[in-house]
């Protein structure tokens, strides 16, 4: 059975993730905004998905792309449909991608489909739309995953629509809580958002053993994958606060975390034994030292790394081209020496996701470090996705100026 998956906000980003996790054979994109993906659904631990937003059940696929078409195809469905649902008051909403009808007219559908479906003596209520989509907070509100409610979302695909029921929506109250209720903070260390942090792990681990992955069918929604399951570690050598370790332990790593910094190790520290109490994981046993990732031996042979490196300078505007000049240089001989350190404590192959710096000179273009021409003569090799051809991934903000390029590396 497929799977509708509606992306986040830069769509690049989870499709590389899926395509990361799964492989290229069973992930396509579809339209702007979403991906179809061919394995078996209990195989898709969503909650470890930072890019994907809903996941859905791919219903059917119809050979249009106009919206009169969808409506009809509804008006004759949706009846049927609805009495084939639990009793009681049923909740209907509609999420639109890649269409160019006003969202006056998305309602007028929804308004015309209640009144099918109320002819037939059930009562529905219908979420009205603000967006052409119901965003998570709405579908988790309203209830539209659950047995009475019907969250149906078209996907316009070039000449196609794929019609989708969605059946979870990113636990937004959950990626919140571990955002700020975390005890150790620090604005100036830039704060990595935990679902950022989840695609970095997911790019650096590449794809999960099949016979794992069934065990992962058994978990629990919301539930952490246990570290036995797994049974590999991850550093993350400039582990500041702590989000990438926090996100990693809750997909079923072991995590080695080490900072310049002896504050930033305690905040790490801090924060895991919170993490750790909040969802009842076993003893911490996380490795925490403060160490020099240019020159530092670590003691623990990781099997990935995943990391948010130094990003130099927090810019809110652009700064001249000097100070500018003179930061690119600073970042780019530290994770240089780190790579370089790296490269000779790392076993061959082993696989790495590093955000590094990149700097938004104008809207849509970056400045990129030098060293990222230089990957090769480091000793690694560039992971190049299908879905990503020779295009840098880079995540970014309208409103910052400090962006953050992923690199995914293999060592040689
Ligand atoms: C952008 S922050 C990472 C933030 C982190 N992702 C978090 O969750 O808070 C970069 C970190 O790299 C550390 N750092 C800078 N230079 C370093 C070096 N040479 N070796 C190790 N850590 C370093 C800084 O102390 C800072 O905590």
């Amino acid at each position: 059975m497929q799977s509708l998956l509606i992306l986040g906000r830069q769509a690049e980003l989870g499709l590389a993730e899926l395509e990361s996790l799964y492989g290229s054979g069973v992930v396509r994109a579809a339209g702007e905004q979403a991906a179809v993906v061919d394995v078996d659904p209990c195989l898709l631990a969503f909650d470890r998905l930072g890019g994907s937003v809903k996941f859905c059940k791919l219903l059917t696929t119809l050979d249009t792309n106009s919206w009169k078409d969808v409506e009809r195809f509804l008006i004759q469905v949706a009846p049927g449909h609805s009495q084939t649902m639990p009793e009681g008051k049923m909740t209907l909403g509609l999420s639109v991608y890649g269409f160019t009808e006003t969202i006056q007219r998305i309602e007028a559908t929804g308004l015309t489909v209640k009144k099918a479906i109320k002819k037939t003596g059930r009562n529905v209520r219908l979420i009205p739309n603000k967006a052409h989509e119901l965003n998570a907070a709405q579908v988790i509100h309203n209830k539209l995953t659950t047995p009475t409610g019907w969250e149906l979302v078209f996907v316009r695909d070039g000449d196609q629509v794929l019609v989708g029921q969605t059946v979870k929506v990113q636990d937004i109250d959950a990626y919140t809580r571990r955002d700020r209720e975390r005890p150790s903070r620090d604005t100036k260390v830039g704060m990595l958002p935990p679902k950022l942090a989840q695609i970095i792990v997911n790019l650096a681990v590449g794809q999960l053993p099949s016979e794992k992955l069934q065990n992962i069918c058994d978990i629990p929604a919301g539930k952490p994958i246990p570290f036995n399951l797994l049974n590999k570690t991850i550093l993350d050598p400039f582990c500041g606060t702590g989000v990438l370790l926090q996100e990693a332990s809750l997909m079923g790593y072991h995590v080695v975390g080490t900072d310049l910094e002896p504050r930033m190790v305690k905040y790490s520290e801090k924060n895991l034994e919170w993490l750790h109490e909040l969802y009842d994981l076993p003893d911490l046993e996380a490795v925490l030292q403060v160490g020099d990732a240019t020159n530092f031996t670590w003691s623990v042979q990781a099997d990935f790394v995943a990391a948010e490196t130094y990003l130099g300078r927090p810019f809110t505007t652009m700064p001249s081209n000097e100070i500018l000049n003179q930061t690119i240089s600073e970042c780019n001989l530290i994770i240089k020496k780190s790579l370089r350190n790296l490269h000779e404590q790392l076993a061959p192959g082993a696989r790495l996701c590093l955000a590094v710096p990149a700097w938004q000179t104008r809207q849509g273009e970056f400045k990129r470090l030098p060293l990222t021409d230089q990957l090769n003569d480091l000793g690694y090799a560039e992971v190049v996705l299908a879905s990503n051809t020779g295009r840098p991934l880079i995540y970014s903000r309208p409103d910052q100026f400090v962006a953050r390029d992923l690199l995914i590396l293999t060592a040689k």
